[in-house]
């Protein structure tokens, strides 16, 4: 068995050659240096070795020239795609289609694993619920379910079925954990999440990973309540190792050990090794700390023996897993990237991503009375862009954007007049706004492609203003004063506080940063061949100052009165609490600009006929909850059904809803079809005033709908 192998190969181990495993390394194009430290047996693996000629030769260094042969895991970072660029995890997750996911995940591995790539850093399932923060786009946004069943999906299609299969990567379940609650959105910033609240949001999307098999996991930059997570034996090794049973490999983020010290918890890269190791660390990525160090640290008795055994374990097994020891080469298949079928699943996914959050008059999809369309903005043929942020493989002379999509697919059947008026998204020039606006006049229908660069959104991109950069929300207003049915297609990272673009458009997609397809794909969803499907994965703000927001809040004490004024609407000599005294904006009011869930289709459907199996249920039984959903407008379209439930009183307060389920319906016009639910009690379970997690008897209240704001509603009883 493996584990034989592992002792067996442990039982062989110096010292020196154990903490040589623990060490990740970052060779930077210079392998000669590393071939010395590699035969040494001091390098478990290597991060961003992306030729397989390379890989080869440093395999062929640790197998023949290191004293015991063991194979270098190499690793970098394929997060939405490796040449054929999916959309960004958060568009993935607006899909909320897992089978595409999935798909997607596998295409990057298969794609990957053919220049000698068996690792990858994702899924990120970081629970993001502020958009200031750069990195929600990697995220599958801001609420817990939807990260664990999409993070799940990832790891099953970046694994495949076996994870000795030469096209299979590790998936490795990032950051653990809280990284995305950063105050403030700032990206490395501390976090302050309370033991509870990291068991029922930030933790369960990790578990769900752990149990989907995911074979490794890395410790997140920040700090939680003054602990940061390299140094965090409660998270390592009391949750992941003893609650959840983890047998995989836990990797530090990178330097993250040695950030210890900036943190002020480490005096120095001794006692970061010191702390990281005995809090649960496997493998140290790229600081050198471990090597530095572990090997005093265990004559002075301040790591054991056995703790470094342990963590050879965790990673000689994931060699062992992945085949390396029998087949450490890779054999290059340059046919695998870009193949047609790869770039018909991400044409999909982009497709699926992108939401419909206006279409006044239908005016989407574009008919066959337009006749030209004014193609502006800086988005429309910005093929690095579009492809969003950590893509370090996806080479932009193959994506396809809208412009050429529009005009290749199109072309016989409208007249395409580009005016970019832009030249990227941060230009503030207005010179060529005049030449859109130009362009505008001469079209039937303006397509104004707005957004974000990718350079906008990402790791330590973190921004306080949301609203469109440059002179873009100039550029929609002045096309908007034409007169013209404008059409905003939004490209970003992130939601953008976009209302007053949402206004002055007749119809608006949203479709984050779409990948290598992104252009065929918004052009069929423009020309009806495609049907939005898409629904938000975030709630989107009106204003930066709700942020952060989310669906999922809890109940305040106060709820809507009904006096709240708004900020214009207050009398001069208004009394002190003749506005309401509830807990909502004078400026922004209660609601965002549009709710988690959120998204429009070409089609209509309507809910009828809620049926609960029973309204009274024990802990163990399954609760069934259906509902008719029929397509009631034109259209053959599909339908996000979405399943949320309160718990109405509890030992401690819980949110307001929370999303227990989804499933994508395709309806063709007039079609109903009875959408059914199994939601197990146990599902609504939540730790509670004792830190234990248990169903507690009482009310529930369950909605079936559309989005998280609207949906029909029953009520249940859980008794002991
Ligand atoms: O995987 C990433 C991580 O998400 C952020 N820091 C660097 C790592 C490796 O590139």
């Amino acid at each position: 068995t493996i584990e034989n192998k592992v002792e067996e190969l442990l039982g062989k181990m110096t010292l020196q050659e154990k903490i040589g495993q623990m060490n990740q390394l970052s060779p930077n194009g210079n392998i000669d240096e590393m071939a010395g430290l590699i035969k040494e047996g001091k390098v478990g693996s290597l991060l961003n070795l992306t030729d397989p000629e390379l890989v080869n030769r440093v395999q062929e260094i640790a197998v023949k020239k290191s004293r015991l042969g063991i194979p270098v895991l190499m690793s970098r970072d394929v997060i939405h795609g490796y040449k054929t660029i999916f959309p960004i995890p958060l568009g993935q997750a607006a899909t909320f289609n897992l089978e595409i996911v999935e798909a997607g995940a596998r295409v990057a591995a298969i794609e990957a694993s053919s220049d000698g790539i068996r690792w990858t850093f994702a899924p990120m399932i970081d629970v993001s619920r502020d958009a200031r923060w750069g990195r929600m786009a990697e995220s599958c946004g801001e609420d817990p379910y939807l990260n664990a069943v999409m993070g799940a999906a990832m790891v099953r299609g970046f694994q495949g079925d076996s994870l000795s299969d030469p096209t299979a990567m590790a998936a490795c379940a990032k950051h653990f954990v809280g990284y995305g609650a950063a105050e403030a959105g700032k990206d490395y910033n501390s976090t302050f999440i309370p033991e509870r609240v990291l068991r029922n949001v930030y933790l369960p999307p990790f578990e769900a990973a752990a149990k989907a098999g995911c074979a490794t996991f890395m410790t997140s930059f920040n700090d939680n309540d003054g602990v940061p997570s390299t140094g965090n034996a409660f998270i390592l090794r009391k949750v992941l190792r003893g609650e959840w049973n983890y047998d995989g490999m836990v990797v530090t983020d990178w330097a993250s050990a040695t950030e210890m010290i900036a943190h002020g918890f480490c005096k120095d890269a001794k006692e970061a090794a010191w702390k990281a190791v005995n809090a649960g660390v496997d493998m140290e990525m790229v600081s050198g700390s471990f090597l530095g160090n572990l090997e005093a640290l265990v004559k002075e008795g301040k790591v054991s023996g056995k703790t470094i055994d342990d963590a050879v374990r965790n990673i000689l097994r994931l060699k062992f897993r992945l085949g390396l020891f029998d087949n450490p080469y890779v054999v290059t298949d340059q046919k695998v990237k870009y193949a047609e079928e790869h770039l018909a699943k991400a044409k999909e996914a982009a497709g699926e991503s992108v939401i419909l959050l206006k279409n006044a008059d239908e005016v989407l999809p574009l008919k066959d009375k337009v006749r030209t369309v004014a193609v502006v903005g800086p988005m429309a043929d910005a093929p690095h862009d579009q492809m969003g942020t950590w893509v370090f493989d996806g080479e932009k002379d193959h994506t396809q954007t809208p412009l050429k999509a529009l005009q290749e697919m199109y072309g016989d059947r409208v007249q395409v007049i580009y005016e970019p008026g832009l030249a990227y998204s941060r230009d503030k020039n207005i010179a060529g706004i005049a030449k859109a606006v130009a362009a505008a006049r001469r079209a039937d229908v303006v397509l104004a492609f707005v957004g974000e660069e990718a350079i906008l959104s990402g790791e330590a991109h973190s921004l306080a203003d949301l609203s469109l950069r440059g002179a873009q929300s100039e550029l929609v207003e002045a096309l908007s004063k034409t007169g013209k049915p404008v059409v905003t297609i939004v490209m970003a990272g992130r939601p953008l506080t976009i209302g007053k673009e949402v206004e002055e458009s007749a119809a608006v997609l949203y479709s984050f940063h779409p990948g290598t397809m992104g252009g065929p794909a918004i052009a069929e969803l423009l020309f009806g061949e495609m049907v939005p499907s898409g629904k938000t994965p975030v709630t989107f703000p009106k204003m930066v100052g709700q942020l952060p927001v989310y669906y999922a809040h809890h109940h305040t004490g106060r709820a809507p009165s009904g006096k709240e004024t708004l900020i214009d609407d207050i009398p001069l000599e208004a009394g002190q609490t003749s506005l309401g005294c509830s807990s909502f904006y004078m400026d922004a009011g209660f609601g965002p600009l549009f709710p988690f869930g959120y998204g429009l289709s070409y089609t209509t459907f309507g809910y009828d006929k809620l049926v609960l199996s029973a309204d009274k249920l024990k802990t163990g039984d399954v609760l069934t909850a259906s509902v008719n959903v029929t397509n009631t407008g034109k259209y053959a379209g599909t339908e996000v059904v979405q399943l949320y439930v309160q718990d109405k009183v509890a030992s401690v307060t819980r949110p307001v809803k929370e999303l227990k389920g989804f499933q994508r319906v395709a309806l063709q016009p007039g079609e109903t079809r009875t959408v059914i639910f199994s939601l197990p009690v146990s599902e609504l379970a939540f730790w509670n005033i004792d830190m234990k997690k248990v169903v507690e008897p009482g009310d529930f209240k369950l909605w079936l709908g559309t989005n998280s704001d609207e949906g029909l509603s029953a009520e249940f009883e859980v008794i002991d």
